[in-house]
C-alpha cells in the first residue's frame, strides 16, 4: 500500500502531470486521419517516440499511459518504451480497458469491457514496467440519459478493475467521463456528474479499495458543447471544485482531469482557474490527450524533419499545464514565445 501511495503521490507531483498517449487503434487512425498520414505500426511507433522522447518535457510530466501495442515499442535505438520513460523520471502507465460497448437491456448506453483475464494482463504489464493503470467509462447527457443502470455498471466495473490493480501493485486511475456533447446546461452536467461519482465512491468502498492508492481522472463540469450560452472560465471553475468537493474524499491524493475535447487553450485556462481557487483537499492535475497532443501532431504531419518542431510544441503545451497546476497560467503565455 505504501508503494501504491508514493506512485499515486509522485504522479501528481507539484507543477507536473500525466500525456495520455494510449488512444486505441481506431483512435490513433482517427487523429493520424485528421494529419493525413497512415495508421501504419511504424508511423504509430514513430509518432510515440517523438513524444516519449521529447528534451525537458519531464519536467512537467509524470507519467505517461500506453496502450497494448506502444508498452510493447522499442525507440529506433532499441529502447523499450517503458525504460525510455523510466530513464527520464517519467512513470509508464497502461490502458487495461477494452472499450465501451452496447450495454444489454439500454438503448444507446455502454458499459466498458475488460473484467475478463484482468488478473493475468496486470501481471504481465507490470512485468513490462507499468506501475500504474487506466480504466474508462462513459456517460451520454440526454434529457433521460444516463440512466441509474448504466451508472451503476459501470462503477461496479471500475471498482473491479481498481481492485484488481491494486492487488498488482497497479495504481488504478478511475475514469468516469461524463460527455459534453449535446446542448445541455452546466447545472445538468453537474447533477449527471454528481450522480456518477456518488455511484463510483460507494463501489469503491464495497469493494475496499484503498483510496490512498488511486487517482480520479473525470471531466470538468462544462456547458454541452452545443448549448447557446456557454459557462465562462470561472463558472467552470466554480461549479466542477462544487461538485468534486462534495463526492471526491480527501483521502484520494490527486485528481487528474481529461480534457475531452476541449480546445488545449481551455483546458490550460480551465484547471488554472481551479488551481487559482486552491488549496484543494487534492492536486489538481491533468491527464490530457487531445490537449497535450494537438499543436504537436499537427506541426509533426508525419515527416522525420519535423520531428524537432513537434517536440517543441509538445513542450510548449506541457510548460503551460505545469504552470496551470499552480494557478500560475496566463493566456498571455500563449502567445509568448517558449524556448524549449
Ligand atoms: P483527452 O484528454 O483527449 O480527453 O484524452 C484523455 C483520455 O485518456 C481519455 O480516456
Amino acid at each position: 500500500m505504501d508503494e501504491l501511495h508514493e506512485t499515486a503521490v509522485a504522479l501528481v507531483a507539484e507543477g507536473k502531470g500525466i500525456l495520455a498517449a494510449d488512444e486505441s487503434d481506431g483512435t490513433i487512425k482517427k487523429r493520424f486521419d485528421s494529419i493525413s498520414v497512415e495508421s501504419t505500426e511504424d508511423n504509430r511507433r514513430a509518432y510515440r517516440e517523438l513524444l516519449f522522447s521529447a528534451d525537458g518535457v519531464e519536467d512537467f510530466i509524470s507519467g505517461v499511459i500506453l496502450y497494448d501495442e506502444t508498452i510493447r515499442q522499442s525507440a529506433a535505438d532499441g529502447t523499450p518504451f517503458p525504460q525510455l520513460l523510466e530513464s527520464k523520471g517519467v512513470i509508464p502507465g497502461i490502458k487495461v480497458d477494452q472499450g465501451a460497448k452496447p450495454l444489454a437491456n439500454s438503448d444507446g448506453e455502454t458499459i466498458t469491457e475488460g473484467l475478463d483475464a484482468l488478473r493475468a494482463r496486470l501481471e504481465e504489464f507490470r512485468g513490462l514496467g507499468a506501475r500504474f493503470a487506466k480504466w474508462r467509462a462513459t456517460y451520454t447527457i440526454t434529457h433521460d440519459l444516463p440512466s441509474e443502470y448504466a451508472i451503476w455498471t459501470n462503477a461496479h466495473a471500475l471498482a473491479r478493475y481498481a481492485a484488481l490493480c491494486q492487488e498488482a501493485g497497479v495504481v488504478p486511475i478511475v475514469e468516469p467521463e461524463v460527455l459534453m456533447d449535446g446542448s445541455h446546461s452546466i447545472e445538468r452536467s453537474f447533477i449527471v456528474t454528481s450522480r456518477v461519482l456518488g455511484a463510483v465512491y460507494t463501489e469503491l468502498f464495497d469493494q475496499k479499495v484503498r483510496l490512498e492508492g488511486t487517482l480520479l481522472k473525470p471531466n470538468m463540469i462544462l456547458s454541452g458543447y452545443d448549448a447557446d450560452d456557454r459557462a465562462s472560465v470561472g463558472e467552470v471553475a466554480e461549479w466542477t471544485l462544487k461538485c468534486f468537493r462534495r463526492h471526491v474524499p480527501a483521502a484520494v491524493p490527486g485528481i487528474v482531469f481529461l480534457s475531452g475535447g476541449q480546445t488545449d487553450e481551455d483546458a490550460t485556462a480551465h484547471l488554472n482557474a481551479m488551481n487559482q481557487r486552491g488549496p484543494h483537499p487534492w492536486q489538481l492535475s491533468f491527464s490530457y490527450g487531445r490537449a497535450l497532443q494537438a499543436p504537436a501532431l499537427k506541426a509533426w504531419g508525419g515527416k522525420p524533419e519535423n520531428v524537432e518542431a513537434a517536440q517543441q510544441a509538445y513542450h510548449r503545451r506541457a510548460k503551460l499545464n505545469g504552470a496551470a497546476r499552480s494557478g500560475k497560467y496566463a493566456p498571455e503565455m500563449e502567445r509568448e514565445a517558449v524556448p524549449a
